[in-house]
């Protein structure tokens, strides 16, 4: 089989190596060989995205709940984080997606524009998604806590306490099909049953939450001083992409 430039295999092998996952090396080899034997380490079969446990909303109604949780924000000081912030940070994202990443809250930069992860670890997160063939605006983006917290520190247990009410109420305006839990936080808050679990522990295998299946990995700010971690979210987001159908490089397509 010769390779062509536009092989949509070849293409998405180039996009996971401009963010380092060079080990798809491999893939690539496979990709080129019809007869390549399949993949050892094969993970198990995803959950069937079957969630339909409630009425879907139509797109005006979400639209409208949305906004009126990120205004509810806005002017919220219900917890001490309000003090620092310059904006709040609500989540954005399509209000149909059936996709939804979860983080643990704003740094600096979202604090200045008041928008999920648009800096360094946000543009991994984007890279990240479209790697998985998402496009940024084809989802959702959210986190546990709303505001800044102070040097970019944990936020404490009472802070995401008082703030996951949104992150609820968003989960179940948007009743996606798949969450992706990113980073320990975002576990903690999500699943509390599971707060003493290590994200090395938790990582790869599908939860779930009132019939929403989660996948936690490692958080993008964590795979910006460990690359080596990269290769365990690549087998984490190949799971995702298994579950909505979608062919990562190397398996065929
Ligand atoms: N890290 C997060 O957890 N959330 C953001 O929005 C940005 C960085
Ligand atoms: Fe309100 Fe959440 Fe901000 Fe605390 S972090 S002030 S609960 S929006």
């Amino acid at each position: 089989m010769t390779p062509s430039a536009d092989d949509p295999v070849r293409n998405q092998l180039r996009i996971w190596k401009t963010l380092g996952f060079g080990f798809l090396e491999k893939y690539e080899v496979k990709a080129q060989s019809a007869s390549a034997p399949a993949e050892a380490s094969t993970p198990a079969p995803p959950p069937a995205a079957t969630f339909d446990a409630k009425p879907s909303l139509a797109l005006e109604d979400r639209v409208t709940a949305l906004q009126a949780i990120a205004t509810e924000v806005a002017g919220c000081e219900k917890c001490r984080l309000c003090h620092g912030r310059t904006n709040t940070v609500p989540g954005e994202g399509d209000p149909m997606a059936e996709l939804m990443f979860i983080g643990e809250g704003p740094g600096f930069n979202e604090d200045q524009q008041g928008r999920p992860f648009v800096g360094k670890a946000g543009d991994l997160l984007t890279k990240i998604i479209e790697a998985m063939q998402f496009k940024r605006s084809e989802v959702f983006i959210g986190n546990v806590v709303k505001c800044r917290p102070p040097q970019n520190r944990q936020p404490e247990p009472d802070e995401m306490e008082t703030c996951l009410p949104y992150l609820h109420r968003q989960i179940e305006i948007l009743q996606p099909k798949a969450i992706v839990l990113l980073g320990r936080t975002a576990l903690m808050g999500l699943m509390p049953d599971l707060r003493d679990k290590s994200m090395t522990a938790a990582r790869g295998r599908w939860l779930d939450f009132h019939g929403i299946s989660v996948m936690p990995t490692y958080h993008p700010a964590y795979l910006l001083r460990n690359a080596s971690a990269k290769r365990l979210v690549w087998e984490d987001m190949k799971q995702v992409m298994a579950f909505f159908g979608r062919t990562p490089p190397g398996k065929g397509g």
